[in-house]
């Protein structure tokens, strides 16, 4: 991990408020209806867990990872004031070894990976087969939009990138559009998103 980010996210993190709010994003909360109803979730980078939460109270055992610790602790709080609990796992995406064959859900919101061939490996591997895959990101022209998101081209998506990582899953679906964002003080306005469903 670059001390540089660590310290960067911690410090996007610090302030009471939750940064992209405690709604679901989005992509996510629309495909509540392909989610098994018990299972095991995987959130990476899953931040102050609005995700991982909002996969808890859908009936999952949720693993929300990410480097903040001070994140981590909003999400457990968030968790406490659903009613649900999820099972916090600070780890560095750098180095993370992703156990294999572990989970029947995993969730990537926003992950900026430099290192996107390392992310896009460890998915596949933790994935229990049958598992299903649910990713949004940033594609190159959310940077003329400049509304959230990474400022890098390595850290963004493409429509190839995903075909050639996850093309051979079964029932893959990959959707490029502009929306209008609203997601706290983190992401807001339109945006050029991109995602994938697929099972492995
Ligand atoms: C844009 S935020 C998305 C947060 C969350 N998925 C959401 O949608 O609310 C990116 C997240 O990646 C995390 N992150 C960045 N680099 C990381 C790394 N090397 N290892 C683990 N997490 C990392 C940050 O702490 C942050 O929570």
């Amino acid at each position: 991990m670059s001390t540089a980010e660590f310290q960067r996210w911690e410090g996007r993190y610090a302030p009471e408020r939750y940064l992209f709010g405690t709604a679901p994003n989005a992509f996510l909360a629309a495909q509540r209806a392909r989610l098994p109803k018990a299972g095991l979730a995987l959130s990476i980078a899953d931040g102050e867990g609005r995700n991982g939460v909002w996969l808890a109270q859908q009936g999952l055992d949720v693993v929300s990872a990410d480097f903040s610790p001070t994140a981590q602790a909003k999400a457990r709080a968030l968790a406490a004031s659903r009613g649900v609990t999820i099972t916090t796992e600070l780890i560095d995406l750098a180095n993370w070894e992703w156990p294999a064959e572990a989970f029947d859900v995993i969730v990537s919101i926003f992950a900026q990976p430099l290192e996107r061939k390392r992310l896009f490996a460890g998915i596949r591997r933790a994935l229990k087969p049958g598992g299903l895959l649910l990713l949004e990101g940033y594609p190159p022209k959310q940077l003329q939009y400049g509304t959230g998101g990474p400022g890098e081209i390595e850290r963004l998506y493409t429509r190839a990138h995903l075909e050639a990582a996850f093309g051979d899953f079964s029932q893959v679906q990959i959707d490029e559009y502009d929306a209008e964002v609203s997601e706290g003080e983190g992401h807001g306005g339109m945006s050029a998103l991109i995602d994938i469903v697929a099972v492995k």
